[in-house]
């Protein structure tokens, strides 16, 4: 037999629900502050028995309980800058204490969103020689840290850039950019904590060509100050920049597969003619006109050596199979 229940009766517990419920919500309402703190505490422990603590996830990745991390998410230019950007970036990570991730390459630059990992381009242990004192992540393993931390990582935005006219070291903060960043950079491939209150820090860094030493030193103390932040990625990126920031240093080493591949083709071509026909900031009209001459000087460089092999590198987006034969 059931016991009919009356429309009133239900409204009368569902209303009494209500204010049980406002109850208990006012009596185990906490101060913001406290939930903070109780954050911090909760990321110590594992939240659940088989789950490892955000502390524990860091001593993995970093062999310390915490994290902190410089990427340099995006080169715009082509390698030979890309290699110059990402030793000044490495520098400013020894700087201010901080593993680089090792960016993803391809299409002769490094980029985030390329789908070869650094050392298909660099040589790590060679690397890790030239800066004995600097900690590196691959970008996958960086990748594999923010899917396993359960408080994702906070972050700090860093855009640096050089001026042609003012010398003056300036600092701007900017609105956040997040969706662009991750509808051009796809930033949310990386579990970090994307939101509104991250810090967009522009840095314009003066005027980098032709700087002296004592002007170089003034930059790195700049920067040391500047940069010092607790959160614990970084991502940074630069505009404009066309020269080392610091003091010049040699490229990054090459992987030993690319090397190896030069080395043999050199040989197999040996003696031949190089030429780097640097084609990007050429005069379209002028093109068949500079092919031609270009063609005649290496016939009269041909005939004058007696060399008859050429080696042709150029920024032209010939397709793969395409061959040039000089005749
Ligand atoms: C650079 O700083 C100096 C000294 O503070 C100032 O006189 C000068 O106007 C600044 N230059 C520019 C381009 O802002
Ligand atoms: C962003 O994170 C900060 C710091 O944890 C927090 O106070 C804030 O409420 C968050 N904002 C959004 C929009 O999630
Ligand atoms: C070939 O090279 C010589 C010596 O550099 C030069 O004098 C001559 O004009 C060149 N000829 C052509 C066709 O470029």
């Amino acid at each position: 037999m059931t016991i009919p229940i009356s429309h009133t009766f239900k409204t009368l517990i569902l209303a009494f629900l209500f204010f049980l419920g406002i109850i208990i919500n006012t009596c185990f309402y906490i101060e913001p502050k406290d939930v903070e703190e109780i954050r911090v505490e909760l990321s110590n422990k594992p939240l659940e028995s088989n789950r490892p603590s955000d502390k524990e996830i860091n001593r993995q990745y970093c062999g310390t309980d915490e994290c902190k991390f410089l990427f340099g998410y995006n080169f715009v230019e082509q390698e030979t800058q890309s290699n110059k950007h990402f030793i000044s970036f490495i520098q400013i990570a020894q700087l201010i204490n901080r593993a680089v991730v090792l960016t993803n390459v391809g299409g002769s630059g490094i980029s985030s969103l390329n789908n070869f990992p650094f050392e298909f381009y660099y040589n790590i242990y060679k690397l890790k020689k030239k800066f004995p004192k600097v900690k590196f992540i691959s970008q996958s393993k960086f990748q594999k840290w923010t899917k396993e931390r359960y408080y994702k990582p906070d972050i700090i935005h860093v855009l640096l850039e050089s001026s042609k006219s003012n010398p003056n070291f300036t600092i701007q903060y900017n609105t956040a950019y997040i969706d662009k960043l991750v509808k051009e950079r796809r930033i949310d491939m990386f579990d970090l904590k994307l939101n509104d209150s991250a810090i967009f820090k522009q840095i314009g860094i003066g005027i980098t060509a032709g700087r002296n030493e004592v002007e170089k030193n003034k930059l790195k103390n700049f920067l040391s100050d500047e940069l010092k932040n607790d959160a614990e990625v970084m991502l940074i990126t630069q505009e404009i920049i066309r020269h080392p920031m610091f003091e010049k240093l040699t490229p990054m080493p090459y992987a030993s597969h690319v090397t190896k591949a030069a080395s043999k083709l050199a040989e197999k071509l040996k003696p031949y003619i190089a030429i780097h026909w640097r084609m990007e900031e050429g005069q379209v009209e002028l093109m068949p006109q500079c092919a031609e001459s270009l063609v005649t000087y290496l016939k009269n460089l041909s005939l004058k050596s007696g060399i008859s092999n050429f080696y042709l590198a150029t920024d032209y987006p010939v397709s793969v199979s395409a061959t040039v034969t000089i005749q």
